[in-house]
């Protein structure tokens, strides 16, 4: 944590200081990630009972923009366009997402293709009008400039849903976190060489994941406002979750959205009441919280109960992140509801935790 915070819109109540470096563009946080699905239904199911609201529809195409605090979520069902074919090549996929800058949007395209970005050979039908190059495996990557006082990205082409609070709090997220995404083995330097390029990011941490049988490297690619951040996932093993992932997809491509709550316990128990369905933990894992990461002063009934796990930094655990991962929700793709409580990573220290408690089942079973 080197830097003071810039003043920056999404993160009012971040509970901590962010590390942030020259940001020349004037990066400014996550404005929406798109989806696109052959049976759109599903996805709008799968946002309501997530707890967000549809507060925008698209004058004349079949768009919705999901919203609940600062996440923004568009559904994008018009059958005629860069979205269905994407959902016809990925299945239910993550088609694009928006980055925010306080700079010009075309000033910072031209910034962009300048510093090596590529550009869609046609880009007509993307969701809002604003600029878009391409992201990790030719999602669209849109360049926004129209947020807060500026005004909105989506003023022009969408209009209010009748009686729809436009800025609901639904269960409590609050903005978009990290967005992690799995490459093809051997493509990791030149996507976070990418970012670097384009937009000034840098690693800030980086992983080698060993599971029993599998492993995976991860490089933590962060925004110069410490906010947008782009964690790559890559694996040389072909029976890793990563490459598992890339099968189903069909690509490459955003492995997990995380989304940001200033109270987990209530997100997570008004989605489970709802019917999202999490990945499930030993209760060995709970046993152990108190070693792992003492003082923690969470409610471990309560973690328990609702498998959220925890995590501290290595050397003074203090710094504490809450955190817990959907089932897959939209193919292959998940999503995390995360609380950091002055903990900037990503909840390294889980792995070998979760490692570890399936282990002392297995014990426990008699297995090992
Ligand atoms: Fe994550």
């Amino acid at each position: 944590m080197s830097a003071q915070p810039q003043t920056s819109n999404p993160p009012a109540n971040l509970g901590m200081q962010v590390t942030t470096f020259e940001n020349p563009m004037g990066i400014d946080g996550f404005e929406f990630v798109e989806f696109a699905a052959p049976e759109p239904e599903v996805l709008h199911d799968l946002f309501r009972r997530m707890g967000f609201s549809a507060v925008l529809r698209h004058r004349s195409r079949d768009i919705t923009v999901y919203r609940q605090g600062g996440v923004n979520f568009l559904l994008n069902a018009d059958p005629d366009s860069f979205a269905a074919d994407f959902a016809r090549a990925h299945g239910p996929c993550a088609c694009g997402f928006a980055i925010r800058f306080r700079k010009p949007a075309e000033e910072v395209r031209a910034k962009v293709m300048e510093n090596g970005g590529e550009t869609f050979a046609d880009d007509a039908s993307k969701a809002v009008p604003a600029p878009v190059v391409k992201g990790i495996g030719d999602c669209m990557l849109y360049l926004v400039d129209r947020y807060g006082e500026a005004g909105s990205v989506y003023e022009a082409d969408y209009v209010p849903v009748e009686g729809a609070d436009p800025n609901p709090a639904g269960f409590g997220l609050t903005f978009i976190d990290h967005l992690t995404h799995n490459l093809y083995p051997g493509n990791m330097q030149k996507w976070s060489d990418y970012y670097e390029r384009l937009f000034n990011f840098r690693e800030i941490r980086y992983f080698d994941i060993k599971g029993a049988k599998t492993g995976l490297v991860s490089k933590a690619m962060t925004a110069p406002d410490g906010i947008v951040r782009i964690p790559l996932n890559e694996s040389s093993d072909p029976k890793s979750q990563i490459n598992e992932y890339l099968d189903a997809y069909k690509g490459e491509g955003i492995q997990h959205i995380a989304c940001f709550t200033d109270d987990i316990y209530e997100t997570v128990e008004r989605m489970r009441a709802q019917g999202v369905e999490f990945l499930d933990t030993p209760d060995t894992y709970f046993e152990v919280i108190e070693q792992r990461i003492p003082d923690h002063g969470e409610d471990v009934a309560r973690l328990a109960r609702n498998k959220i796990l925890i995590d501290a930094d290595p050397e003074t655990k203090t710094r504490k992140l809450l955190q817990i991962f959907t089932q897959n929700a939209i193919g292959p793709i998940f999503f995390e509801i995360i609380q950091r409580k002055g903990n900037e990573g990503f909840g390294e220290g889980n792995f070998q935790a979760l490692f570890e408690s399936i282990e002392r089942d297995q014990m426990k079973r008699g297995v090992l």
